[in-house]
């Protein structure tokens, strides 16, 4: 009897399945509405031009490729930092930002799934209704409860906030939410700036553990804009009183303004839940 004699085959997943439907299609007027990912107009996926800039920058000056730390590379993941949190949030929570770098998105989660599992085993994931199809099987796999909560609705095409709001509002304390930060897969319904500095004030009160996954940074109105939602509890604020096209700003590095009223720049509340 060999270890492996119970291994089942796993389904092929539901979205590189369509990716070889779609291969194996013959029609000529198909398209591919399975794999987010940009086409030209001959059906290459191009490697943007910054890619290409950082390769040949790079190319002749790496003397050697040796192990790193077991967190990643430290320029990177103070990159990491510095564009998500901005200047003005970075230098007010520094002491409170872990950064590890992972392989890719994927690896991010399954990252954070491992470490609330370690320290909540009996947490439950919220995760939009659709979502990512691989966000349920990431937290299920690393043994957390996962359920569902209202996100998109089908008739105005955008989110369903009061329903969302509801939803939120009802969850126990330490339930994890996970969220967005822009662009939403599969919908591309997006929070609006209110709706966000509302849900901050919610997960404050509700003691809820935000999860943001942010895959989609610059596709939505431009990487500071968008970078800005994963801090959102901070930032919220910000954005319903700047421009969408933001301007810089003479008193902070990255155009923006600090937000006091924010959840995240109030003293921490001690923690008293039950998971
Ligand atoms: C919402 C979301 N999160 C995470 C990922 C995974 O990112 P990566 O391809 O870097 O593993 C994707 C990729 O499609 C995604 O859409």
């Amino acid at each position: 009897m060999s270890l492996f004699d119970h291994l089942q085959p796993e389904a092929l997943d539901p979205i590189m399945a369509g990716f070889q439907e779609f291969g194996a299609d013959s029609r000529p007027d198909k398209v591919n509405l399975g794999v987010g990912m940009y086409y030209d107009e001959d059906g290459r996926i191009p490697i943007l031009q910054v890619v290409n800039s950082a390769e040949a920058t790079l190319s002749g000056r790496v003397t050697s490729w040796g192990y790193l730390q077991p967190d990643g590379l430290p320029a990177l993941r103070d990159t990491a930092k510095r564009l998500v949190f901005g200047d003005t949030l970075l230098a007010a929570l520094n002491d409170r930002i872990v950064t590890v770098q992972s392989l890719g998105g994927t690896g991010a989660l399954k990252l954070g799934a491992d470490v609330i599992r370690r320290l909540a085993p009996a947490s439950t994931v919220m995760l939009s209704r659709p979502t990512w199809g691989n966000h349920p099987s990431i937290f299920a796999g690393a043994g957390l409860q996962v359920a569902e909560y209202p996100y998109f609705d089908p008739a105005t095409g955008g989110v369903d906030w009061p329903a969302m709001r509801d939803a939120v509002a009802g969850m126990a304390p330490g339930t994890v939410l996970l969220l967005h930060a822009c662009c939403h897969n599969p919908t591309g319904a997006d929070l609006r700036p209110e709706d966000w500095q509302e849900l901050a004030g919610l997960i404050q009160d509700r003691r809820l553990v935000p999860f943001l996954d942010m895959a989609y940074a610059g596709f939505a109105d431009g990487l500071e804009a968008d970078s800005q939602h994963a801090c959102w509890p901070g930032l919220a604020c910000r954005h319903s009183s700047r421009p969408r096209s933001p301007s810089p700003s003479p008193s902070t590095a990255n155009g923006s303004a600090p937000c006091p009223s924010s959840p995240l720049m109030q003293p921490r509340r001690a923690w008293s839940g039950t998971n």
